[in-house]
């Protein structure tokens, strides 16, 4: 899949319909695409690959768009294999190229690569620039978005940003490869989901790279996967300012995990009386049925956060165990929590999740209120008429 984004600018990527776990973890119900990008100057470079194996047609892309010229440069922005899959083959088709990276990219190469000529790499840092005839890359580290080596190239003379993982999305180019030409709906959804899965943790090193983006004048910005944003880029920057910043709307993201229904009962009365108490963004989850990667997605949205357990051989269930890991990974700050649960023996669920948000309040700006709620066996109408008063006061808390 090529397009043109300038003349001397193409594009080539892929998209990938068939690997059902992104990082053999998150979901890709949608798919994902793989970017790349050759620029076709007085030098010629190609920016990143793709995944090895994805593309049947990639190398003879590349190829047709250099139409008979060689590669000069191979620069790479980010070491991962969705992007760096194809280094191998790049350089033993391109005998003569030049591998353009930072320090730390060079280590993993060093790893992944071993056979690799050390005299052909040339290592930039900070602001360094590689010339190609009228564009001019200068390089922006912007580590830790999304690994250690990430760097970002900025084009001086076009004003196109080369942003790699960030402002990528989950989802395939389904014919529109610009933002002009997607349902930015769609889209804005997907890379929510991308960015609370992928790159959430490093939010604050998010703030720092927007920082020093924001100095610069862009016109167009090409992500590593999802649509290239020639038309509006305001508007991808706009939406990373606001998820870095973890600043959720008001409402209430409910996960619970439920054995036989009691906990779920228990969940349904919860969020009943969070509507009757005037909350309208209201999410409940049954954590065995959904995914941690949508329900990440949704705690970004809001400042909600209500979280619910049967007790599971002393702990709390292994699925609710899964979300709050997740949870502790990717870090969403800020949210005001709600604790219950449900137990027949000795309990366990409560008492880990209290344990949990515990940890979010210390590090994370969590406020949890109260102590939580732990119900026996199947609630009574009078035990869950005992949860109306703490949650109107939570619901006020909002
Ligand atoms: Fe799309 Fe961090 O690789």
């Amino acid at each position: 899949m090529t397009a043109k984004i300038l003349e001397t600018l193409h594009f080539i990527g892929t998209n990938d319909r068939h690997k059902t776990l992104f990082e053999s973890n998150w979901p890709l119900p949608y798919g994902i695409s793989y970017n790349s990008y050759l620029i076709k100057d007085k030098k010629t470079a190609l920016l990143d690959t793709i995944e090895y194996g994805s593309d049947r047609s990639y190398m003879e892309e590349v190829a047709g768009i250099l139409d008979g010229r060689d590669l000069d440069y191979l620069v790479i922005l980010h070491m991962e294999p969705d992007h760096a899959g194809m280094i191998g083959e790049m350089l033993g088709r391109y005998p003569a190229a030049t591998v353009v990276t930072n320090a730390k990219a060079i280590k993993l190469l060093e790893i992944y690569f071993p056979e690799l000529d050390k005299n052909r790499m040339r290592e930039v840092r900070e602001g360094d620039t590689l010339e190609l005839g009228h564009h001019n890359l200068q390089f922006v580290m912007t580590p830790m978005v999304h690994w250690p080596e990430s760097m970002m190239a900025y084009c001086t003379k076009e004003n196109i940003l080369f942003s790699q993982d960030a402002f990528g999305t989950f989802g395939t180019l389904d014919g529109g490869i610009f933002d002009d030409e997607i349902n930015l709906d769609y889209y804005k959804d997907e890379m929510l989901r991308y960015y609370t899965n992928i790159i959430g943790r490093f939010s604050s090193q998010v703030q720092k790279a927007l920082q020093k983006a924001a100095v610069l004048p862009i016109r167009i910005i090409c992500p590593v996967h999802g649509p290239v944003w020639r038309t509006k880029p305001s508007v991808v920057f706009d939406w990373y300012r606001q998820w870095a910043a973890s600043k959720g709307d008001t409402g209430v993201v409910l996960a619970y995990a439920s054995m036989y229904g009691h906990t779920e009962k228990t969940a349904d009365h919860i969020a009943r009386q969070l509507a009757l108490n005037g909350i309208r963004n209201i999410r409940v989850f049954n954590v065995s049925n959904t995914h941690p990667s949508f329900i990440l997605k949704e705690i970004w949205k809001y400042n909600g956060i209500v979280l619910g357990s049967c007790s599971y051989n002393t702990g709390m269930h292994p699925n609710m165990h899964h979300l709050c890991h997740e949870i502790e990974i990717m870090q969403p700050g800020n949210k005001k929590a709600f604790l219950f649960g449900g137990y027949s023996w000795s309990g366990g669920g409560l008492k880990n999740l209290r344990l949990f948000a515990q940890t979010m309040s210390e590090k994370h700006q969590w406020e949890v209120h109260s102590s939580g709620i732990e119900i026996p066996g199947n609630p009574t109408a009078l035990a869950l008429e005992s949860l109306n008063d703490p949650i109107a006061a939570y619901a006020s808390t909002l």
